[in-house]
């Protein structure tokens, strides 16, 4: 793709060169366009060698190419990324003021995609004004904004105003902005928890949280797949469009909802932590004590729902299912695998710290059904997500 980045007068301009060598390396073509400011944090040499092009920052410049370069390079870029943004430039789009050669093209290129990755000090991100100028900004058709993330910030404190990581900015553009490769497909994905009910007020049930689940159905929907999403209870919400939620408490009722829905998929992912076993006697009312010391709980197998639908996969599925291990993690994932007739079997070892029930990271290993395996480092569960999508769809 043809990306302008614009950089504005923050001390995060010192990662933009950063960031534009991660879209070259991408294999993007990229254009600088900074302000008279950024150049005060970053050197037009360093932005010219990274980009391979000459920078554009002075709006009259008798080196420009073209005497309107603003709207020569409107035309010229598919996409902008603005990389630090300050307030003053957020302020600037949203007000429709164009004073210079970044924000006269920012204005030029509004309808066509731009993701904005704010950068300040936090109560200035967090004032009204901004946040009032942020909201319109989102409320337009093509932009979109990466960050602020918190942390430490420049000014010595801590806080929301950090810009995004470029590794980050690289890959929420490419999500909001890049080919969309799973136009057209319907993928199931059962996510959280089941609870397999003992009377009318108590269950048997297990630790997760559904957020691999989630964020694998908006890993999905980013890259435009039609998504069935069978959750059991969580606190969850989904927002992606294309994110069908269909609620269900036990086993056997996501059962029957992956079961009916799997024929019209190309592929299912199921990251449910099913409940093996449920109580063979479910009361409607709540059981009371009775003066006991004890109570026996007897319990039955529920059905396999990942192994029933490879019984059911045909020519053309894909069928990808999550192995939640203690011990002898590879030899048990691959027995699983096979099992179950998977083409890709993702190895949660719970030995991993940060990986796993609750949190909101993981760590994986990705084994195919021709031998490859892809593992992960420990990563925010999203971007876990957009690696389980990319190596197994
Ligand atoms: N799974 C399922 N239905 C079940 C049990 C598990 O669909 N009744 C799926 C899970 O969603 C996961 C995979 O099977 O994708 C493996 O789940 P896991 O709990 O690791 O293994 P089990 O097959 O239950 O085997 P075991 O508990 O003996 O390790």
């Amino acid at each position: 793709m043809r990306i302008i980045v614009g950089i504005t007068g923050g001390i995060a301009a010192y990662k933009s060169p950063q960031l534009v060598r991660l879209l070259r390396k991408a294999g993007h073509e990229v254009q600088c366009v900074a302000t008279t400011h950024a150049l005060q944090f970053v050197t037009q040499l360093t932005l010219e060698t990274v980009s391979g092009r000459s920078l554009y920052y002075d709006l009259f410049s008798s080196a420009n190419s073209h005497s309107t370069e603003h709207i020569a390079l409107k035309d010229w870029g598919e996409a902008m990324i603005v990389a630090p943004a300050t307030a003053n430039i957020i302020g600037k789009l949203a007000s429709g003021v164009a004073d210079d050669a970044l924000s006269t093209l920012m204005l030029a290129f509004c309808g066509k995609p731009m993701l904005i990755c704010p950068a300040m000090n936090s109560q200035m991100w967090l004032s009204q004004p901004v946040q009032r100028n942020v909201a319109y900004l989102q409320s337009l058709q093509g932009v979109a904004f990466a960050g602020p993330e918190g942390g430490d910030l420049a000014c010595g404190v801590s806080g929301v105003g950090r810009m995004c990581e470029p590794e980050t900015i690289v890959q929420f553009f490419a999500t909001a902005f890049g080919p969309k490769p799973l136009v057209g497909q319907r993928v199931l994905v059962t996510a959280g928890p089941t609870y397999e009910r003992i009377d009318a007020v108590r269950f048997v049930g297990n630790y997760s949280s559904g957020k691999m689940g989630y964020a694998l159905a908006e890993a999905l929907a980013a890259r435009g797949a039609e998504v069935e999403l069978v959750s059991g209870p969580t606190h969850l919400t989904v927002s992606a469009p294309g994110v069908k939620l269909t609620r269900v408490e036990s086993a056997r009722e996501m059962f029957d909802a992956a079961t009916a829905t799997f024929p019209s998929c190309s592929a299912a992912i199921l990251s449910a932590a099913v409940a093996d076993y449920r109580p063979d006697h479910q009361a409607n009312h709540k059981l009371k004590k009775n003066g006991a010391d004890g109570m026996d709980l007897h319990l039955v197998q529920n059905p396999d729902i990942l192994a029933t639908l490879g019984t059911m996969k045909t020519e053309g599925q894909r069928l990808i299912g999550f192995a939640l291990e203690t011990d002898n993690e590879m030899q048990n994932a691959l027995a699983k695998l096979e099992r179950k007739n998977l083409d890709f079997i993702v190895l949660n070892s719970l030995k991993n710290e940060g990986a796993g029930f609750g949190v909101d990271t993981n760590q994986v290993t990705i084994i195919g059904r021709d031998g490859r395996t892809v593992d992960s480092p420990l990563l925010p569960k999203r971007e876990v997500a957009n690696l389980i999508v990319d190596t197994c769809l």
